[in-house]
């Protein structure tokens, strides 16, 4: 019997899972990219592309393509998608896995300030100086756009939209980074203090070793909780859990 899987993508984790699945027959899988990035990197078998509508349009969608299982494999800061998959599933009794990458851990030297918020962000940067080094995203930058005492280098990967910092450069450029590649930008841009969130992995931690090795403090935001459902840290313990449905 053929299982259709509906994998939320939009990360590296999404597309190694859905590489995976692949030369698996017994599933047919479906990607869900929410279709911000321009050009995204596209893993192997069927994508569809946009929004859902909410919990309602996706359970519609559920329904509609029979699915029988959902791996919210999002970036853990993707809450309204996660949270939009646990009610559309809880609501039809389907199957859910959240596949979430784990957090960073600072290690000795590193001068991190948990925030719970971009705007703690925003509020907290005076303390630490004028020059900005920000990668949290285009989609969060309107929190920082009044802040003109300060200069931003954002790193993004399509250009931001208005409203933007008013003295900002802008970096575009997608992971992975280069511990040395971010040692350089540091320097380069006399950043004072580096604004991220914990996203996790290896794809984009080594501005955290560089920010270290540099003495350069870090603003980082904390995650948004997971939900009390099924969840797995790696491509390997979903690939388990979609191998054990009942
Ligand atoms: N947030 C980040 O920092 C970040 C970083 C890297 C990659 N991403 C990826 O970028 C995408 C958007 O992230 P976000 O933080 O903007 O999400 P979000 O705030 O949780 O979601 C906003 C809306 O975007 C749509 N959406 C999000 N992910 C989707 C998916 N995989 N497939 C179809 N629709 C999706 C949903 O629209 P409807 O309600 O209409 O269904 C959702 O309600 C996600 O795929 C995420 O994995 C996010």
């Amino acid at each position: 019997m053929t299982r259709q899987v509906l994998i939320l993508g939009g990360t590296g984790e999404a597309r190694r899972l859905a590489d995976a699945l692949a030369d698996r027959p017994e599933f047919e899988v479906v990607s869900s990219l929410a279709g911000r990035v321009r050009d995204p990197a596209l893993p192997s078998g069927a994508v569809r592309v946009g929004g859902f509508g909410g919990s309602e349009g996706l359970a519609a969608y559920l329904l509609e393509h029979r699915v029988a299982a959902v791996v919210d494999a999002t970036h853990p800061f993707a809450a309204v998608m996660t949270a939009s998959a646990v009610t559309a599933t809880g609501r039809l009794g389907v199957p859910l896995l959240v596949l979430r990458r784990p957090g960073w851990t600072p290690v000795d030297g590193d001068d991190w300030h948990w925030v719970p918020t971009l705007e703690d962000a925003a509020r907290e940067l005076s303390r630490f100086g004028e020059r900005v080094f920000l990668t949290t995203g285009r989609t969060g930058l309107a929190t920082f756009a009044g802040l003109d005492r300060h200069w931003f280098l954002l790193r993004s990967i399509d250009p931001p939209a208005p409203p933007v910092p008013r003295r900002m450069t802008v970096l575009l450029d997608r992971g992975p980074f280069t511990v040395r590649g971010e040692r350089a930008l540091l320097v380069e841009h006399r950043i004072d203090v580096l604004v991220t969130k914990d996203s996790g992995g290896e794809m984009t931690s080594a501005k955290l070793q560089a920010a270290r090795e540099e003495g350069v403090p870090v603003l980082i935001q904390a995650r948004p909780a997971t939900p009390p459902v099924d969840t797995e840290s790696t491509v390997a313990g979903a690939l388990r859990w979609l191998s054990n449905l009942p």
